[in-house]
């Protein structure tokens, strides 16, 4: 009586089974393919991304223009051998991922504690830049790509700098994970107006620009050379400064920007 039930149940179980690993690889399949499938479409969205940015720091984006032709008019992408701050063409600077740069030993070195203030680990050894163009093709601003750990986390962003490449045009951030609310405020427009005219350089190779705890004071001598930390955010504040310093020192900009200014004066 029971044996007929038995190999019922067993049946069952089979087919129960059987169901469950056709489904689970039927939704594997439909997950991997649309992870493929979208891939082009998430990297156009990153680069799309980038451009907007780029635009955005340098003071040149319209919103009512397509970004991509606004950026293939104004923008010219160059690669930059960070050891010997010259151009270089080594790589297509429009195929250059810089996250994948500062994971790959053949393409980033690790930065020993004493030279690594951002709190970075590595220093790619190329990266790009953006010589941003005025309609005439004159050079209207350099934008440059920095990081530097916050509290939390790496926080990804551009400078751009006037033609003199000493002072501000903007600063703007990608990414990060600092504090909605604290450090967070690094996104906010607001704070990022306060570096607009600032300087960078007085005179000696080393950057003078710092982030400074509390309010600058208006019409201060050195008022150029500080900007307002963020209040509740001392941490974050002190990694951009930190940012500043490394990547305008001489593991950063400083041979690049001393090139350029050579070139420019030229
Ligand atoms: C939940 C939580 C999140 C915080 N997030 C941040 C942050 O993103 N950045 C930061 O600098 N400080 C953050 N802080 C505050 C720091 O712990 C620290 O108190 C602060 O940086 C000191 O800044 P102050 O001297 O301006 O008050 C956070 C604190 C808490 C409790």
């Amino acid at each position: 009586m029971s044996e007929p039930n038995a190999s019922k149940n067993k049946d069952g179980l089979r087919q129960t089974l059987l169901v469950a690993v056709l489904l689970s690889l039927a939704c594997s399949v439909v997950v991997a393919t649309a992870a493929v499938g979208l891939r082009p479409l998430q990297q156009a969205n990153k680069q799309r991304e980038i451009q907007t940015k780029v635009l955005e720091v340098a003071g040149v984006l319209d919103p009512d223009e397509d970004v991509a032709e606004q950026f293939r008019r104004l923008v010219e992408p160059r690669l930059v051998d960070l050891r010997s701050g010259r151009f270089a063409d080594d790589f297509d600077p429009a195929r250059f991922d810089l996250r994948k740069a500062v994971r790959d030993p053949a393409l980033s070195d690790p930065l020993p504690p004493d030279q690594d203030l951002a709190d970075i680990k590595r220093r790619e050894r190329y990266t790009v830049i953006y010589l941003v163009k005025d309609t005439e093709g004159r050079l209207r601003r350099v934008v440059l790509p920095v990081r530097g750990y916050g509290l939390w986390s790496t926080m990804w962003g551009f400078i751009a700098l006037e033609p003199d490449l000493n002072t501000v045009a903007g600063i703007t951030f990608y990414e990060h994970g600092e504090t909605p609310g604290l450090g967070g405020e690094i996104a906010n427009p607001r704070w990022q107006a306060l570096w607009q005219g600032k300087r960078l350089y007085n005179g000696a190779s080393e950057p003078r620009l710092r982030v400074v705890k509390g309010r600058v004071e208006e019409g201060a001598p050195d008022a150029a050379y500080k900007v307002d930390g963020l209040a509740g955010a001392t941490l974050t504040s002190k990694g951009v400064d930190n940012m500043i310093r490394f990547w305008f020192g001489p593991m950063g900009y400083q041979r690049l920007l001393a090139n350029l200014r050579e070139q420019l004066n030229a």
